[in-house]
């Protein structure tokens, strides 16, 4: 692996479910870090030259016949390497101390008090709030470690090497004699730990010694040299336009890098919300200022949905037609100059997810990956300029590139569109009265001040009528599902409680200006079991 000169940190993954939490608040603190399986071999490390290394927490005990357990020699390469919760175990435990099932298991707030000034813990006053959550814990140190915090259930909170100490380090030691050992009994990486960004941020500038070079403005000018690098003086890039966040940002990325050869397609798809054509196009060219492909594909896509009730079947027949336009549009775009490149916006958690210890996640729904399947059918080689970056780097690398943050800020929207929340077969008629009443769920929203607090909302069609009154007659017409969430990475969301001036002007709305639609319901369901999407 072709690795950059630079100050990064390596966190051995064991599998704990705030992993990539530790990767973002090392990456807050301007330092790259990457997550790689607890097994990678020492080799790689040596020849990988981390600057530290952090082991992460996760679900096992050291005990376990098949307890994960990293190589010994990481103890010996003379590198920084903190010990996270289980991590701090498998390191007292590897080292020759003692590790216990405790008979009860500590889970929540604790009040840390620091016994010594270590590194770690340098600008504290001697005690802070931190998170717990283990079952085993140390009960005898390893030699040539020592206590250096501790909670009421904790004796061992953290412990430390004397190359931990305080003050004495002040540049980095890459080959240092003193071994740097730490190991923390609590999370760090989570809000619950007000300041474990700080502690990380400690082990990473006065223990590791790494400088501040991780910026969005720093990536920004590598990732354009490399992308020059990696496509040559000719070479064209396709970069399929969703009118999202990653893509838009990818676009301009590429655009930034090569002009014009980099070619953004934007294919509407017929399943898009009221005027987001249009915004779209308008985006790239008033504001962005570069030249968008626009396919209007609707009849194709919606020919091939006819009649189609069943959310699975929709999404697969999207996902081809899909590949089938972006097919033609490379092979009418070639005519200009040979399409060499597909631009795909794999991001890091992607990457983390599918060579994690505990495998790719299930899924739950066949997010089909268009981009996978683009790349299949177009037969190009493929660019992925965000491998190394989680989401919210994307966005700060967006606002680099002068998109506005209303771009930035927007909802996420699924690739199938409307046509997952047309509950049913998807015909014009049907598209248009959804269309009409999501738009007023989003006005709505946003002249109460709450989109920014909502992590997504929309509306939703049933394919149910229901009776209601009109004046002096009787209706008979459609029910809308109208669906919000709180949430923070998607995985898992709360509905959001909202105003009921808000809900009623919600409703009043609906039913009043879409004639089609006479009773409106508000979808109180989190995730899991539910999920944010109905088909
Ligand atoms: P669910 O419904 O699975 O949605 O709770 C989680 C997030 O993923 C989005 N979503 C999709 N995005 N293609 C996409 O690009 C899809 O097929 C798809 N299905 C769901 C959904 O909008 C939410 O943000």
């Amino acid at each position: 692996m072709g690795r950059p000169k630079r100050d990064w940190i390596l966190i051995l993954d064991f599998g704990s479910q705030y992993n990539q939490l530790i990767a973002r608040r090392v990456r807050e603190s301007q330092v790259y870090c990457e997550l790689h399986p607890y097994n990678i071999s020492l080799n790689k490390i040596r020849r990988w030259k981390p600057r530290g290394i952090i082991l992460s927490g996760g679900p096992a005990s050291v005990y376990e016949p098949d307890a994960p357990l990293p190589d010994a020699g990481i103890y010996e390469l003379g590198i920084p390497i903190l010990g996270i919760c289980y991590g701090q175990q498998v390191m007292a435990h590897q080292l020759g101390g003692k590790v216990k099932g405790s008979s009860k298991r500590e889970y929540g707030h604790a009040r840390l008090s620091v016994d010594e000034p270590v590194a770690l813990f340098e600008g504290f006053d001697g005690s802070a709030d931190v998170w717990m959550s283990h079952g085993d814990a140390i009960t005898e140190l390893p030699p040539g470690f020592k206590r250096v915090a501790y909670t009421a259930n904790a004796p061992y909170a953290a412990i430390a090497t004397a190359g931990f100490a305080a003050g004495s380090i002040q540049t980095a030691k890459p080959n240092a004699s003193e071994p740097r050992l730490a190991g923390i009994q609590f999370h760090p990486e989570v809000v619950h730990t007000p300041r474990g960004a700080e502690m990380l941020s400690n082990f990473v500038h006065k223990v590791c010694g790494c400088g501040r070079d991780w910026t969005m403005q720093n990536f920004l000018a590598r990732q354009t040299e490399a992308i020059r690098k990696t496509v040559g003086p000719s070479g064209r890039v396709l970069c399929a336009v969703s009118g999202g966040v990653d893509s838009t940002v990818g676009a301009m990325l590429l655009h930034h890098a090569i002009g014009e050869r980099a070619v953004p397609v934007f294919v509407n798809n017929g399943l898009l919300r009221a005027g987001e054509a249009d915004e779209v196009q308008a985006r790239f060219a008033e504001i962005l200022r570069v030249p968008l492909v626009y396919v209007d594909a609707t009849d194709r896509f919606l020919s091939a949905l006819s009649g189609v009730k069943s959310p699975e079947r929709k999404r697969k027949i999207i996902g081809r037609v899909f590949c089938e336009v972006f097919r033609d549009e490379a092979a009418r775009l070639s005519e200009h100059g040979k399409i060499d490149w597909l631009m795909q916006g794999t991001i890091y958690p992607d990457v983390i997810e599918s060579r994690s210890v505990k495998g790719p996640s299930a899924t739950i729904k066949s997010h089909h990956n268009v981009g996978g399947m683009l790349k299949q059918t177009l037969n190009l080689k493929l660019i992925e300029p965000f491998r190394e970056l989680f989401k919210d780097e994307i966005r700060a690398l967006g606002h680099e590139l002068g998109i506005d943050a209303a771009l930035v800020g927007r909802h996420p929207f699924p690739g199938p569109g409307l046509a997952v929340r047309l509950i049913g077969a998807c015909t014009r008629k049907d598209l248009e009265i959804l269309r009409r009443a999501d738009a007023i769920v989003i006005e709505e929203i946003r002249k109460a001040g709450l989109y920014d607090r909502i992590g997504q909302a929309f509306a939703v069609l049933l394919p149910v009528k229901s009776v209601g009154v009109m004046g002096d007659s009787r209706s008979y017409e459609r029910v809308c599902a109208v669906r919000a969430v709180e949430t923070v990475d998607f995985m898992t969301a709360d509905w959001f409680d909202m105003p009921r001036p808000v809900l009623r002007a919600i409703s009043n709305r609906i039913i009043n200006e879409v004639r089609e639609i006479n009773r409106v319901v508000y979808d109180i369901s989190s995730k899991p079991p539910s999920t944010i999407e109905w088909e």
